[in-house]
């Protein structure tokens, strides 16, 4: 082990995650350098115990005690590589708060990610789900990954098309599994901002704030929605939307328009249908519903909260009941979105 490198054992994982939920971790490292990163994956004392990279917390529900290796990651630095016609690349460690890079590259006018201001959590988890919101997901703006394989202490670069990015979905959610750490994401983003304003209350809110659109308007745009829809975790723990969004056929989505004719969808670019879970769920009852110490939260229906006190296996079983209600009403199977341990 590098010199001044500590695993602290039996690690309380309240802080780490903003559900709040209590749980143990058997080791945790916090990584600050590449050579970090490869000291502890190869260290024989720790080799054979389940791995876990955690960036924010905010997309994991722990049911369970971790007797493993948690790995922080707390890589970092944000620098511009080079421009390229109209194109400027900028790379972040991975360690990085996601909004911060989104900050860096709204102030210097670099336009594709200001759309997705104010997600939680961290770069080196913004791949693994292909963050999304407001228009716009990562792989827009993605260019390339650098990742250490955990089973050969190798650095391998993932480009876009190693990735199979899709709706909160990617490689590292499949075969890549748990098989990586990333250590930096580089971004291709435009020196001529193409502007995106047609999604949800992108419009209203710069007509409000009596503002052109501009890479700027539209970031402060986004938090305001954001923070207007959202629940804080700092204030009450969440992972954001807890299910994903679900596609059916056409077929099934008009037979359960005749049904439901106030059913919330959106037209995929492949024909198929995207329907809002939050309604889903909301017919079911579920919006505002209280089970304990947890919930579901009064204003979205998406969003499981903790009161405060409440388990990860609390909110799984609630997850479960709210699946279940889900299906048998409409036929449809939720899938979660929070990566559960
Ligand atoms: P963590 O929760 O720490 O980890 C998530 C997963 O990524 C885990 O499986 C973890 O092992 C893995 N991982 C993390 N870092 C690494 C790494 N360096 N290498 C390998 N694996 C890694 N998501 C959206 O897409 N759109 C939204 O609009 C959105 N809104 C949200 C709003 C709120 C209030 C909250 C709480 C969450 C929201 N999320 C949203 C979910 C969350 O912000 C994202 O999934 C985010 O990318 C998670 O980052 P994190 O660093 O907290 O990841
Ligand atoms: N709706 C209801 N009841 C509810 C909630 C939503 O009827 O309780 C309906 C409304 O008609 C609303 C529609 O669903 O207009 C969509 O709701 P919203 O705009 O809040 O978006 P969402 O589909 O619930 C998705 C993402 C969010 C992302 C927003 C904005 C998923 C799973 N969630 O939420 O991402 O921020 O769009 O783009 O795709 C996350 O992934 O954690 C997340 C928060």
């Amino acid at each position: 082990m590098a010199p001044g490198m500590e695993i602290q054992k039996h690690i309380a994982l309240k802080p780490f995650n903003t559900f709040g939920i209590e749980a143990e971790a058997a080791y945790m490292a916090e990584i600050c350098t590449l050579q970090e990163a490869v000291n502890v994956i190869t260290d024989k004392r720790y080799r054979g115990l389940p791995l876990l990279v955690l960036g924010g917390g905010s997309n994991i529900l722990f049911t369970k005690d971790f007797d493993g290796l948690i790995i922080r990651n707390s890589l970092r630095g944000i620098e511009t590589l080079r421009t390229e016609g109209d194109k400027i690349f900028v790379k972040a460690a991975a360690g990085e708060t996601w909004n911060d890079l989104v900050d860096y590259c709204v102030a210097r006018n670099y336009g594709g990610v200001e759309n997705l201001s104010l997600i939680p959590g961290s770069v080196g988890a913004a791949p693994i789900q292909n963050i999304g919101a407001y228009g716009a997901e990562l792989k827009d703006v993605f260019y390339s990954l650098e990742a250490l394989e955990t089973a050969t202490g190798r650095v391998r670069t993932f480009y876009h098309g190693d990735c199979r990015f899709g709706y909160r979905e990617s490689v590292f959610k499949h075969e890549a599994k748990g098989r990586y750490v990333i250590l930096e994401v580089t971004l291709c983003l435009d020196i001529n901002p193409v502007l995106k304003t047609g999604y949800g209350a992108i419009e209203s809110e710069l007509n409000r704030m009596q503002v052109e659109p501009s890479v700027q308007s539209i970031s402060r745009a986004v938090c305001n929605i954001r923070r207007s829809k959202l629940p804080d975790p700092a204030l009450l723990g969440n992972a954001g939307s807890f299910f994903k969004n679900p596609s059916v056929s056409k077929e099934i989505f008009h037979s359960l328009k005749a049904e439901y004719p106030g059913i919330v969808a959106y037209q995929n670019s492949d024909g198929s249908i995207k329907l809002a879970a939050g309604w889903l769920i909301e017919q079911c009852g579920w919006k505002g519903k209280v089970a304990g110490r947890v919930g579901v939260h009064k204003d979205q229906a998406l969003v499981i909260v903790n009161f405060g006190g409440g388990t990860g296996k609390e909110i799984y079983a609630l997850s479960e009941e709210i699946l279940h209600s889900v299906k048998e009403k409409f036929g449809i199977d939720l899938e979660r979105e929070v990566n559960v341990i």
